[in-house]
Order: structure tokens, then C-alpha cells, then sequence
């Protein structure tokens, strides 16, 4: 596994950062082929989708990009907490995606079906390796508990699934969600978290700086085996590493 750990002045060099990259990896793709990612939710994508949708309509080869998400919560498309109504918004309907290359979790289905039912589609759209898909970039954010995708703290068997999918529930608000596994995330040929905020900064220290029940934190076990790990972080977030 390679890592990077990459720090910005602000969401806006943040986000600049991060559309090459993902335009350096889709064009990498053979003409044909498609390119596949499980976006995340959160205030921070959705800055770099919003980035990505004013600045990259026309760099990126949109209609090579498979898109499914990492983690939905269970509400319907139009409810203002879906992953996917924001995703929607802020980049999907602004670029030339085509409506069949996007693959939402249906956050107001029952949650034990859905989660059957995404994980099969996943397997029939996503190139499997060893039997497990292997995703070319997973976007992941950081809650402050160090929670990552929805798979929070206290919920490692989660992360640890024989599952592709889990269905979680918020330690808070009990609000139910879909989340990826780490079975899943590790499996991926890029994963990139992107955090921002000085909310963040206490976590982001212990994780890469390996302090105290650091393992104990969902967002530590993310290593993709055999794929690339980048933390793209603002000066904020990145507080306490210097
Ligand atoms: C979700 C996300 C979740 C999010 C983090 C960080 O569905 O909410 O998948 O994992 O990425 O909570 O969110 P912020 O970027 O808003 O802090």
C-alpha cells in the first residue's frame, strides 16, 4: 500500500488537488473501459463536488465513471440528509453522466434488503478480484468520533464484515444507514480521504500519528492492500501533526 498524507491551505487548493487527481486516474482507464467510484457523503465532498462541478465539466471523460456511494443513510432520494440527493445536486446533474452509470443505494428501501440487493449490484458492475470488487477509488470523509463511511466506533465487526455492505445505525440519532465495509474499502485501488475543519484536527492526529486506541478507530483500518491511500487534509484538520 502506498500512502500520502497531502496539506492545504484551504478546501478550495483542497479541491483543485483533488480533481487532477481523479482526472489523472480516470484518464489512465483504456478507452472501453469504465472507471468506478463509491462517493461519500458529508459538508466536505460536497465543497469538492461542487468544485468539481464548476471547474471539471469538461476535463473528465464523465461518461466513463461508473458511480455508486460508500454510505447512504436510510431516507428517501429527495430527503435533505441523502448522500445521494446531495451528490445529485452539487455535481451529478451538472456534469455528462449518463442516468444508467449511476447506481444510488435506495435509502428508502428496508435496510436488510438493500443491502443484499446493492451488494449483488456492486458484484455485477465492479470488476471482482479474488471475489471481492475491486472499486477504482473509494472517497471516504472523517466524523469526529473517527468514524468512517458509517461504520462508527464500538462497530469494528462492521469494518471486519464477510459482508460487501452493513446496515448501521448512527450512536446518536439511531438513524439507520448502508455502509461499505472495510472488506470492500480495502479492496479498492485508490481510497482518498478528504477532511477539513479544526473539529477535526484531534482525530486526525491520533490516527496518523498513532496515539493512544488509535486501532480502536474505524478510520485507522483503512489500508486498500493493494491500492493507493491518500489523506487530503486543510491546514485546519491538520492542526496538530505539525
Ligand atoms: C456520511 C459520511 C460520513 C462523513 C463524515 C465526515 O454519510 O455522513 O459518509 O462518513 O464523511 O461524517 O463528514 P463531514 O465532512 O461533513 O465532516
Amino acid at each position: 500500500m502506498e500512502k500520502s498524507i497531502n496539506i492545504f491551505k484551504n478546501i478550495d487548493e483542497l479541491s483543485g488537488f483533488f480533481a487532477q487527481h481523479l482526472k489523472t486516474k480516470v484518464k489512465a482507464i483504456p478507452e472501453g473501459q469504465f472507471f468506478s467510484i463509491a462517493l461519500s457523503g458529508g459538508s466536505t465532498p460536497r465543497a469538492v463536488f461542487q468544485y468539481l462541478a464548476l471547474n471539471y465539466k469538461t476535463q473528465i471523460p464523465w461518461k466513463k465513471i461508473l458511480v455508486f456511494w460508500g454510505d447512504e443513510r436510510c431516507v428517501p432520494p429527495e430527503s435533505e440528509e441523502s448522500n445521494y440527493r446531495m451528490a445529485n445536486e452539487s455535481l451529478l446533474d451538472q456534469v455528462s453522466i449518463p442516468g444508467s452509470n449511476i447506481f444510488r443505494i435506495m435509502g428508502e428501501a428496508r435496510p436488510s434488503n438493500e443491502l443484499e440487493r446493492y451488494a449483488k449490484l456492486v458484484r455485477q458492475h465492479i470488476t471482482l478480484v479474488n471475489g471481492i470488487p475491486q472499486f477504482n477509488f473509494i472517497m471516504l470523509g472523517l466524523g469526529n468520533d473517527g468514524h468512517t463511511a458509517s461504520i462508527f466506533p464500538g462497530n469494528l465487526d462492521f469494518f471486519n464484515s464477510e459482508k460487501l455492505f452493513e446496515v448501521a445505525e448512527h450512536p446518536q440519532t439511531k438513524q439507520k444507514r448502508i455502509t461499505a465495509t472495510g472488506k470492500l474499502i480495502n479492496q479498492a485501488l485508490n481510497v482518498a480521504f478528504l477532511v477539513t475543519g479544526e473539529s477535526k484536527a484531534e482525530m486526525v492526529n491520533i490516527i496518523l500519528g498513532h496515539k493512544e486506541d488509535w486501532q480502536k478507530l474505524p478510520a485507522s483500518l483503512v489500508h486498500p492492500k493493494d491500492g493507493e491511500l491518500i489523506w487530503l487534509l486543510d491546514d485546519k484538520a491538520a492542526l496538530m501533526l505539525k
